[in-house]
């Protein structure tokens, strides 16, 4: 009888020291999904993963970055992963109903106790709350803020011809209806839609500055009658009013070569996010001497935040844990935004701390100004309708047809009940 509890005892100790191991084991990795492969934004997440591996010297990052700009790429890969049950342990998201889509199909896990730890809601921006906070829970911590309410200009080109720097729409068509007219073989607008993703930035952008920042929402959250809303005519009209001034090739564009085209002088100004500024510093590009940048409208912040969630049942959770409770820090804000081009989410990194004007204003604006959120990318509008409007928006590029966009666009709210889904939005 002694023999068998000393062999139990035996067993116990290497069963359970076995065990102890496979824990460790199924601990030592990182898995995450990420689309940050142009350059500036690879190397801001290898800052991120370089923080990451001085806190977890024994912890293997297992990255699965998946070229695309805007995500349209990984978002399916990872879509598949998490549908057939073996989600990464976190992936870059951005937030409204981009996330809430994750969050009903069951695919999230809160993080309330990181925002506690960290005291997180007091650090941001409420309309960061708005659209992170769902049932009263959060499901993930944003790293950044990128402004999308750029326009970035060639300032060469601007000084040569003599252009006053746009500062509304009126400013921006006159720009370029005096560049095609001194210059015809420059394209006045740089665009890139091989993902089609970026046709919808000029569509906030004319939401957005033909009817203001409480149009722009509700048109976002379908809570406008598409058809026949004067407004929303006045603003597809604008759009199309810019179409012959975009570069032509923009279908064989990516966002960052699209970019380079103010860099080659092929293109004088691009309607774009910050990230293209982290693209234009990595590639040497000088502020204020190659290139520089005006807000439109200028007392609006309009924008997004890149995000981190926790999926439920991610492989390796107290690592997971740890990434997005590291995301919180000053420090790791800091190190991605200072390569990424735009700014720490939290208000307790000092504005001085960039060294390039626009990301110093960019900062000040978001901590003053009225914020709302992009269409897309901050999921003002869902998955679904995103998906339509970029295909009739790469159509109406090519035929400028506002009212065949305008009733496409109509149908497709009404098909993918944009209004309804957007709803948590007015709660
Ligand atoms: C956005 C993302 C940015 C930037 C951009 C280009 O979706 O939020 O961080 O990476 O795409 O890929």
């Amino acid at each position: 009888m002694r023999k068998f509890w000393l062999w139990f005892m035996i067993l116990c100790f290497v069963v359970g020291g076995f065990g102890v191991c496979v824990a460790q084991e199924k601990e030592s990795e990182f898995i995450i999904f990420h689309y940050w492969t142009a350059g500036g934004e690879k190397e801001a997440i290898d800052a991120l993963f370089k923080l990451y591996a001085e806190r977890n010297p024994n912890v293997k990052i297992v990255e699965n970055p998946v070229a695309g700009g805007g995500g349209e790429t990984m978002l399916a890969v990872l879509m598949s992963n998490l549908a057939a049950g073996i989600p990464p342990d976190s992936f870059q998201d951005h937030q409204g109903n981009q996330q809430k889509d994750y969050i009903d199909a069951g695919y999230l896990e809160a993080v309330d106790d990181i925002w506690a730890q960290a005291n997180f809601e007091a650090r941001i921006n409420p309309m960061w709350v708005k659209t992170l906070k769902f049932g009263g829970h959060v499901y993930s911590v944003p790293i950044n803020a990128h402004r999308t309410n750029w326009l970035w200009y060639n300032k060469k080109m601007f000084e040569e011809l003599g252009i006053k720097v746009p500062e509304n729409y009126d400013d921006l068509l006159a720009a370029c209806q005096k560049i095609k007219e001194a210059k015809p073989e420059v394209a006045p607008l740089a665009l890139g839609t091989r993902e089609k993703v970026w046709s919808t930035y000029l569509y906030d952008m004319v939401l957005l500055t033909t009817g203001g920042p409480d149009f722009y929402e509700k048109a976002n959250t379908g809570r406008i009658d598409f058809l026949n809303d004067a407004t929303f005519r006045q603003a597809m009209e604008r759009y199309a009013a810019l179409i012959p001034y975009i570069y032509p090739w923009h279908a064989t564009k990516s966002w960052d070569e699209a970019g380079a085209l103010l860099k080659t002088g092929e293109a004088a100004m691009y309607w774009m996010g910050d990230w293209i500024l982290g693209y234009y510093l990595a590639i040497g590009m000088q502020p204020e001497v190659d290139f520089s940048v005006t807000a439109i409208p200028g007392d609006i912040w309009m924008g997004h935040a890149d995000t981190f969630p926790l999926p439920k049942g991610a492989p390796h959770p107290s690592n997971a844990r740890d990434w997005i409770l590291m995301c919180t820090t000053p420090e790791a804000q800091k190190a991605f935004n200072l390569i990424k081009g735009s700014v720490t989410i939290v208000n307790d990194v000092p504005f001085d701390v960039y060294p390039d004007p626009y990301r110093k204003r960019s900062a000040q604006d978001l901590a003053k100004l009225r914020a709302v959120c992009d269409g897309f990318h901050g999921g003002m509008i869902t998955p679904a309708f995103g998906s339509e409007l970029m295909d009739i928006l790469t159509r109406f590029l090519v035929d400028k047809d506002v009212d065949a966009a305008i009733k496409s666009i109509a149908e497709a709210a009404e098909r993918t009940k944009l209004a309804e889904a957007c709803s948590w939005f007015w709660e």
